[in-house]
């Protein structure tokens, strides 16, 4: 049909979906004063910062600053994207036909994710079963010899994948010939002309689950070491590697609190790690690790240890895993280094050296600090005044975008004992006017001014709509701040009845202000609960006058450059009466 939403549906949405029923079904809520309360979901945390506001339909965390609805809750911690989690609401409010009939093609988009899920659990059950089949006998030799063992083997669900036609086609495709077009979606099966191959022929398979469990792609690896040694799924629209780590599901499974987390690069170094206990063991499957990882990582986790490969690449891709981590150190995480000997990997290294070795490397991993320091001084001379500066301008604005305070001003203290600055004045100075980290955008700080107090007030409590009885007609030549923002926030509360906060932001979503709404909702206008009414109504009393004052001026203007008519001067008059009133 149309193929767009309608702002009313969502809004309906919003006015049915309570935040914090909802919100409750992932974390646990307890209420205290005006809000709910639990530990955020979206970093790792001890004690409680994450609040629920029931009446805003609004959360905001006060250790990360995650905020936002209940859309932007759902697509935050479920990775969703905004129709994805329209589609999810809809669902959970019993509204997904109405929601169909607006998006014909999500329609479709569902019932092929739906059929998806089913598909690829089925085949992992038939590559599990190849595993245990006599004639397949090698294959579970294979992993034997590399010391995976049978519970190792059902806790990850790993199977050996044989050919097409032996897997697939008298079980599954000849019984519907439909199917096929779904095995070419799910990236298992690859059609050459008239014929099919699976793409896993001949490997072991690791299916990739996400975190509830539903598999969602596969690794496979080759018996012998012949090129390619391992392939993944392609991307599909259940499966996209930058948003997925390897062994993560099966953790979160086993373990409620998850100390530390180990990222390693492959498959094989997760199982050997699992076979000797080491338990919380990730992998990015052979792939850079992405922010969605540490996304990931850190909303499990304070402590993250990066272990690759010693190798070239591995070396590249630790201080690439440093650079991209840096924006998510807030205080209280810590970021570690495992450098593997020369030409070992996890799996490697572990079983030549034994368990308590291995024990022996987390225990002593490199802190962050460590490796970024010894990066930035490999090259520089530092009895050289020249390579100081140099060292300066390499570090900073790394330094820079850690959040957390306590680790940056240790990493400053050190750069300055190491180019002889033991003022950090001059660093400080420096340090801020990069303040470019993710949590700390742009935060202009709110004045409290009548047009901040009206537009707050107004974001917080869309249902004091109703106490503005009038406000003057004005002309585009007004400049005052925010005025326009604030008259077209009226005009949505008014034409579309919103009701709270959540709703509102809403109708911001595509817009450039959204940011700026969002920040606003959560702004702190320190105003006592009982009394926020009355300065709602004093400001826009106050808003009236600066209006007239602003016409007034505006009309005297233009009486003593050009004159005035009739109307106008009819005008000034009654501004003149009701300024002297008020
Ligand atoms: P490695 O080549 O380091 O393999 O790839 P490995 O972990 O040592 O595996 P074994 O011990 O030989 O079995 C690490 C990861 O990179 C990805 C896979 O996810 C693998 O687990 N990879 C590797 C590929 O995707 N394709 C390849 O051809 C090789
Ligand atoms: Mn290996």
């Amino acid at each position: 049909m149309t193929g767009k939403i309608p702002q009313e549906f969502i809004n309906e949405l919003l006015h049915k979906t309570n935040i914090v029923d909802l919100i409750n079904n992932y974390v646990h809520l307890t209420k205290k004063g005006n809000n709910y309360l639990s530990c955020c979901p979206f970093h790792h945390e001890k004690t409680p910062s994450f609040t629920v506001n029931e009446q805003k339909q609004f959360y905001y965390c006060f250790g990360c600053t995650a905020h936002g609805n209940v859309i932007d809750f759902l697509m935050n911690f479920n990775n969703l994207k905004f129709l994805d989690t329209i589609e999810e609401l809809s669902n959970i409010n019993g509204v997904i036909d109405t929601y169909f009939k607006f998006f014909n093609t999500a329609k479709k988009k569902y019932d092929k994710k739906i059929h998806l899920y089913q598909l690829l659990n089925k085949i992992s059950v038939i590559y599990s079963k190849n595993l245990f089949f006599q004639k397949y006998n090698f294959s579970l030799i294979y992993l034997k010899k590399r010391g995976i063992t049978e519970d190792t083997i059902n806790r990850y669900a790993i199977g050996y994948s044989d050919n097409y036609s032996e897997n697939f086609k008298k079980k599954l495709i000849l019984s519907d010939k439909k199917k096929i077009s779904y095995f070419i979606k799910s990236g298992v099966l690859i059609q050459k002309k008239e014929n099919f191959f699976d793409r896993f022929s001949k490997r072991i398979t690791f299916p990739i689950r996400d975190s509830i469990g539903r598999v969602i792609g596969f690794g496979g690896r080759r018996l012998t070491n012949v090129n390619p040694k391992y392939i993944n799924s392609p991307d599909t629209i259940l499966f996209n590697k930058k948003k997925i780590l390897y062994g993560l599901y099966e953790i979160k499974k086993k373990y409620k609190n998850i100390p530390w987390l180990l990222v390693v690069e492959g498959y094989i170094d997760v199982l050997t790690l699992s076979e000797f206990n080491i338990r919380y063991v990730v992998s990015t499957l052979g792939s850079f690790i992405s922010i969605y990882h540490i996304q990931m990582l850190f909303r499990e986790t304070d402590n993250v240890i990066y272990c690759y490969d010693g190798d070239h690449a591995g070396n590249i891709a630790s201080w690439r895993s440093l650079k991209m981590t840096l924006p998510y150190i807030v205080d209280g995480k810590t970021v570690k280094f495992i450098f593997l000997p020369k030409g070992e990997d996890p799996d490697s290294i572990i079983h030549k050296k034994g368990k308590k070795y291995f024990e022996k490397l987390i225990l002593n991993a490199t802190p962050l600090s460590k490796f970024l320091f010894y990066i930035l001084l490999k090259d520089i001379n530092l009895t050289c005044i020249d390579e100081r500066s140099k060292l300066i301008v390499k570090a900073l604005p790394l330094i820079s975008q850690i959040p957390s305070k306590t680790t940056k001003n240790l990493l400053k203290k050190y750069l300055g004992e190491k180019i002889g600055i033991l003022e950090s004045y001059y660093l400080d100075k420096r340090i801020n006017i990069k303040k470019n980290n993710i949590f700390l955008k742009k935060t202009n700080k709110l004045r409290n001014t009548t047009m901040r107090f009206l537009i707050g007030l107004l974001i917080q409590n869309p249902i004091f709509v109703k106490l503005i009885s009038h406000i003057p007609d004005i002309k585009h030549t007004i400049k005052i701040p925010g005025l326009y923002f604030f008259l077209n926030l009226v005009k949505i509360c008014i034409n579309y009845s919103i009701m709270n906060t959540a709703q509102l932001i809403e109708y911001y979503r595509k817009s450039n202000q959204f940011n700026v709404v969002k920040k606003i909702a959560k702004w702190n206008h320190m105003i006592d609960e009982k009394k926020k009414k009355y300065v709602f109504i004093d400001s826009v009393k106050n808003l009236k006058k600066i209006i007239l004052e602003h016409t007034y001026e505006n009309l005297i203007f233009k009486e003593r450059s050009q004159g005035l008519n009739k109307n106008e001067k009819i005008k000034l008059w009654e501004i003149n009466k009701e300024l002297s009133k008020i």
